[in-house]
């Protein structure tokens, strides 16, 4: 990264002194009677990300000085990378991006950065550190809880015991890292979890993480846990197993998202056994956008809090949520 190309800006975050990068010469003005703000969604398949779209929308509802213009790259890097394009020539003010994978997303966001848009990216990363801010959720952490939680279910530290279906998520991206990484800190202790599958991805969906649990059942007879990157997958390996009449064998499914009527949904019903809540980062960015906008400063990372959602407090999140 060439230090001189950016702006130096100090901003304070959690007490703590740290530096944001902005476009160099980068001033908020606003060239039409509002400010625009481009945000491009990797795509609108998947439950949470609908959410997002909702939470972002809503949040621009309270900021009338605001355009907010959204595209969906539609799980395509390609359609993503021209969606972020058109932003640029649409000389969006803040380009706020939620990236289908890290690496070929990178070049586009430093396009944006070079045609002077400061950049928030949203959930999973790019590789430059040239943007202005990141926001979401710690997902080496989550993966560490989840792994916590899998040993506590297999029968504590030091005793754990088990065979492990691990479904991961996009492998391009850097949550599906963190959340291997993250479970295996904990889980790898454990001489008595053995894993049956070898790094296999299910891309975030449903349908091909229904597909892999299907082959995997095929080839083991004992399954105790399965460990899906998301709920979506976590709930696919299920209805594998519902459709193998073997639901009731595998004890303990685990997933990532907790959204009211999905994961939240499923562990109420006792289908999955537990997911920790990945609050999406729509409502946040705007905020962060408008803030930027009006000059303000704003910190370098912002990480939302996860939770953990078991039977026991799945019911107050259903009432909170009005389907309870
Ligand atoms: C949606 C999603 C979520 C997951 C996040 C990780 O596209 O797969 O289910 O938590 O992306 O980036």
């Amino acid at each position: 990264m060439k230090r001189r190309e950016f702006l130096r800006m100090s901003a304070t975050a959690a007490g703590a002194a740290m530096t944001i990068y902005l476009p160099v010469g980068w001033r908020p003005v606003r060239a039409a009677a509002k400010w625009r703000v481009g945000f491009s969604q990797c795509t609108t398949l998947e439950p949470w990300r609908v959410q997002f779209n909702k939470e972002i929308q809503a949040e621009a509802k309270q900021h009338p000085e605001i355009d907010l213009i959204i595209t969906d790259g539609q799980d395509k890097t390609e359609k993503q990378v021209a969606d972020c394009e058109n932003l640029i020539v649409q000389q969006v003010n803040v380009l706020l991006i939620s990236p289908k994978e890290s690496a070929g997303l990178t070049g586009v966001v430093e396009k944006a950065i070079d045609a002077k848009i400061p950049v928030i990216v949203l959930d999973r990363n790019v590789d430059t550190k040239r943007i202005t801010e990141f926001i979401g959720g710690d997902n080496l952490a989550i993966g560490r809880a989840a792994g916590e939680h899998a040993v506590k279910l297999l029968g504590g530290p030091g005793k754990a015991k088990g065979n492990v279906v691990e479904i991961w998520g996009g492998m391009g991206t850097q949550p599906a890292h963190d959340r291997h990484d993250g479970f295996h800190a904990l889980t790898d202790k454990e001489p008595g979890i053995k894993y049956l599958l070898n790094n296999q991805s299910g891309d975030w969906k449903q349908d091909q993480a229904y597909n892999i649990m299907t082959t995997a059942l095929r080839n083991n007879e004992n399954i105790n846990l399965v460990y899906g990157h998301n709920d979506p997958m976590a709930y696919g390996a299920y209805l594998a197993a519902k459709d193998a009449g073997r639901e009731k064998d595998i004890k303990f499914f685990i997933g990532i998202d907790g959204l009211p009527d999905e994961g939240a949904t499923w562990v109420y019903k006792g289908l999955l056994t537990a997911t920790f809540l990945y609050a999406t980062p729509g409502a946040e960015g705007l905020r962060q956008a408008v803030k930027l906008l009006n000059g303000q400063k704003i910190p370098p990372v912002i990480t939302l809090p996860t939770m953990l959602i078991t039977k026991d407090n799945a019911p107050e999140i259903l009432r909170k949520n009005g389907l309870l």
